[in-house]
C-alpha cells in the first residue's frame, strides 16, 4: 500500500480530518486538484454562528454546530501550537441588526427561537446597540447581541491545518485530480488520478465539497447528492479607525442576507449572496451591488473604504441541508465527509476530531452517530 488512508480534497473537511490523523500516527496522503483550500474554505468568511445563523427546525445540525463551537478555543490552541500560524481568533461576538420592518419582524422571531432553544442572545435597543458598536447606522431599529459567535480568518486556517498536517508526517499532493476511487469485491483499493497514476490504499475518504459527484468508480447512490450553492463575496479596508469591530449582520431569513466580519489584518469581509448557479466562478453586478448596498445601509462608515477583490464561492449542500460524516456501509474502507454548507468553517473540529476518531477506533462517536450516509442523503 502506497498509504495507509488517501483524503480526497483539501478543504477544512479533509485537512482536519487528515491532521488529526496524522497526529495519530497513521499515514496519510490528502490529494487535492488545485491547491489546498481553493475550494469553499478559503471563499468563506469565517463566522462560527450557530445562534445567529439558526435555521428553523433544524436542531441535530444546530446540536453538532454547538458541539464544535464548544471545541473551538481548543482546537485552535492545538493548531496554532502545532502549525506556528495564528488563525485569528476573534471572541468579540456577533450583532445583528433591523434596519425596516422585515428585519425587525425577522429580528423578532429569531429571538423567540434563541429563547426557546434557550440560546444566549441579547435583545438591544438602537442606543445600546450603537454603544456597543459606534459604527452602526443611526437608522438601525433594533439589535441582538450573540455573544458566544465568534470568528476566524479561514485563509490562515486552511494554511494552518496544512502545516499542521505536514509536519505532522502527512503527505500533501496538491494539482493532482482524482478520477475515480478504486475497488474491489466492495472494498476499497485506493484512488486513480487523472493522468492515470495509481495512488493505493485500505481508506479512502471522499471530501471534495461540491465536487463529490463528480468522483468516479462507485455505484449510483453511494455518494451523497451534493450541490454547489454559490456565494458572492467582496472585501474592503477596515479603514483607520476602524469603521466597525464585531461581526455585523441582518437577520439570517432575510434577504439579501449581509454580514460584514472584520478581520485583524485590516480587512472586512462582506457576504454573502446564496444562489443556485451551478459553478459560474464571476461574481455578478447585481450580486456585488447588493453586498455593497446592504453593508452600508448597517455600517455607512464602509462608503469610503478601498474595495480590494470580489470573489464566488461553493457552498457543499446536501438535500437535506445536513452534512454526511462516517463510513459507508456497502464498500469497505470508503469514508464520506462532506455537506457542511453555509457552516463548514465552524463545523471543522467537530469534523476533524469525530470522523478521525471513528476512523481510527472504528465506532462512531455520538456526536456524529445521526449524520452516518443512509439513504436519506444520497
Ligand atoms: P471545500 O473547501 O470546497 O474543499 C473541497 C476540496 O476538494 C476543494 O479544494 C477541491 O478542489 C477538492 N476536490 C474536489 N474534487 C476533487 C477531486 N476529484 N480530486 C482532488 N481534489 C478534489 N462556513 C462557516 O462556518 N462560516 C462562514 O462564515 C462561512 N462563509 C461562507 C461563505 C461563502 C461565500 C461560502 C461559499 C461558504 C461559506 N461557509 C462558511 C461554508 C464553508 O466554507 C464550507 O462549508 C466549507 O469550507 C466546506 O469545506 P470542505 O472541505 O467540505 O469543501
Ligand atoms: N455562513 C455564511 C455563508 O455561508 O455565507
Amino acid at each position: 500500500m502506497d498509504h495507509e488512508t488517501i483524503i480526497i480534497g483539501a478543504g477544512v473537511a479533509g485537512l482536519g480530518i487528515g491532521w488529526q490523523l496524522a497526529e495519530r500516527g497513521m499515514d496519510v496522503a490528502i490529494v487535492e486538484r488545485d491547491t489546498v483550500g481553493s475550494g469553499a474554505s478559503t471563499a468563506a468568511a469565517g463566522m462560527l454562528a450557530p445562534v445567529s445563523e439558526v435555521e428553523f427546525e433544524e436542531d441535530d445540525r444546530l446540536e453538532l454546530e454547538l458541539a464544535s463551537l464548544e471545541m473551538y478555543a481548543d482546537f485552535v490552541a492545538e493548531l496554532e501550537e502545532a502549525s506556528g500560524v495564528d488563525v485569528d481568533y476573534q471572541t468579540t461576538g456577533t450583532i445583528i441588526v433591523a434596519i425596516d420592518r422585515d428585519e425587525a419582524e425577522a429580528l423578532d422571531r429569531i429571538h423567540r427561537y434563541h429563547d426557546e432553544l434557550g440560546l444566549e442572545a441579547h435583545g438591544m435597543t438602537p442606543d445600546e446597540a450603537r454603544e456597543r458598536e459606534p459604527g452602526l447606522s443611526p437608522n438601525i431599529r433594533g439589535g441582538l447581541f450573540c455573544p458566544g459567535d465568534h470568528q476566524v480568518d479561514p485563509g490562515r486556517l486552511v494554511d494552518a491545518m496544512a502545516q499542521a498536517f505536514e509536519r505532522a508526517g502527512g503527505t500533501l499532493v496538491e494539482e493532482a485530480e482524482v478520477e475515480r476511487v478504486e475497488t474491489e469485491y466492495d472494498s476499497v483499493e485506493g484512488v486513480e488520478l487523472a493522468g492515470g497514476e495509481r495512488m493505493t490504499a485500505s481508506k479512502v475518504v471522499v471530501a471534495a465539497g461540491a465536487w463529490t459527484p463528480d468522483i468516479e468508480g462507485l455505484p449510483d447512490g453511494v455518494l451523497p447528492h451534493v450541490r454547489p450553492v454559490r456565494g458572492e463575496m467582496l472585501e474592503c479596508d477596515r479603514g483607520d479607525p476602524s469603521v466597525v469591530d464585531h461581526v455585523v449582520r441582518v437577520p439570517q431569513q432575510t434577504r439579501p442576507n449581509v454580514y460584514l466580519a472584520p478581520k485583524s489584518d485590516g480587512r472586512i469581509v462582506v457576504g454573502a449572496t446564496s444562489e443556485e448557479r451551478g459553478f459560474d466562478t464571476t461574481p455578478t453586478a447585481g450580486g456585488i451591488y447588493e453586498l455593497l448596498r446592504g453593508a452600508w445601509r448597517a455600517v455607512p462608515g464602509i462608503y469610503d473604504e478601498h474595495l480590494l477583490r470580489t470573489w464566488t464561492g461553493f457552498r457543499p449542500v446536501t438535500l437535506d441541508n445536513r452534512p454526511v460524516l462516517g463510513p459507508v456501509d456497502s464498500i469497505d474502507g470508503l469514508w464520506i465527509a462532506t455537506g457542511h454548507g453555509r457552516n463548514g468553517i465552524l463545523m471543522t473540529p467537530v469534523t476533524a476530531r469525530a470522523v478521525s476518531e471513528a476512523i481510527l477506533t472504528g465506532s462512531m462517536p455520538d456526536v456524529i452517530a445521526k449524520f452516518a450516509p443512509n439513504e436519506d442523503s444520497l
